[in-house]
């Protein structure tokens, strides 16, 4: 599932006549960079959810999806801008019970994901999110470590408790959709996908990789979808992970 909804407000004015994902980020608009990511994992199934007054011109940019060696794209249409796990509850049939990766459609990465989707997929039960080392960790959901084992997470906090932040890649199995219909809104008026990881955790069902390269979250601010066309041009995205990369 790639989430391609919400309103876009803080790259306001470039979203006030279109939709975030349908910016250019270097040479592609920014939707490319999550489809090419998962597809490049060998997921060919994928379902785009999007949302406002746009959602028509994703069918005319991408079509059925066979230009990415896609073998089925779907979308659905989100009402309003729930939150990102409000938008994830729109795929539930399109998941019909199988594991499921879920990625925000303004996430770019220079490396693959594909070892962390075959990780998953070894043990396809639980669920597993991918963090990364931030220099402004009081934009994003981030990880709190005691002891070396990841505890909480806790979404943009005012007083980080460190550095490593949960990137827009999410593993879930099957039993995420019931997890989601107990959920309550965040007092942003959202329903939190951080709520959702932390009723992972509280089971103990929540693993984690933690990611070398660079990350862009373009949402961000228009400073950080600058510096993601930036790091694009120069180092690339979603390229195989090296060998001496690890995990
Ligand atoms: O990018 C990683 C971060 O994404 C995580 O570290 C945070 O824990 C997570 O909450 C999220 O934070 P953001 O504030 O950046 O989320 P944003 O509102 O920008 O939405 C992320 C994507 O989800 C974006 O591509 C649009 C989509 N979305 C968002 C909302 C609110 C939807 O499809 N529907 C929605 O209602």
């Amino acid at each position: 599932m790639i989430l391609a909804g919400g309103s876009g407000s803080r790259l306001l004015p470039l979203t006030r006549v279109t939709n975030k994902h349908l910016l250019p980020v270097y040479d592609r608009p920014m939707i490319y960079y999550p489809i090419e990511q998962l597809a490049g994992a060998g997921i060919d199934r994928i379902m785009i959810v999007t949302g406002g007054n746009h959602a028509g011109e994703f069918l005319r940019l991408l079509g059925n999806g066979s230009a990415f060696g896609l073998r089925h794209l779907d979308y659905a249409y989100q009402e309003g801008v729930g939150g990102i796990a409000d938008a994830l509850g729109l795929t539930e049939w399109f998941a019909g019970g199988e594991p499921i990766a879920v990625m925000l459609g303004d996430n770019i990465f220079e490396f693959s994901v594909a070892p962390i989707v075959r990780r998953f997929l070894d043990s396809p039960a639980g669920a597993r999110i991918v963090l990364t080392e931030v220099d402004n960790p009081g934009s994003y959901g981030i990880a709190v470590m005691e002891d070396g084992q990841l505890v909480r997470v806790v979404e943009k906090p005012k007083d980080p408790p460190s550095r490593l932040a949960v990137t827009g890649l999410y593993l879930y199995d099957a039993g995420v959709f019931d997890l989601l219909k107990g959920l309550t809104p965040s007092a942003r008026g959202e329903l939190e996908i951080t709520d959702v990881n932390n009723l992972y955790l509280k089971k103990g069902l929540l693993r984690y990789d933690t990611m070398p390269g660079y990350w862009a979250d373009c949402g961000e601010s228009i400073r950080m979808l600058q510096r993601a066309a930036e790091l694009v041009a120069e180092r690339g995205a979603n390229k195989p992970m090296p060998a001496e990369r690890k995990l």
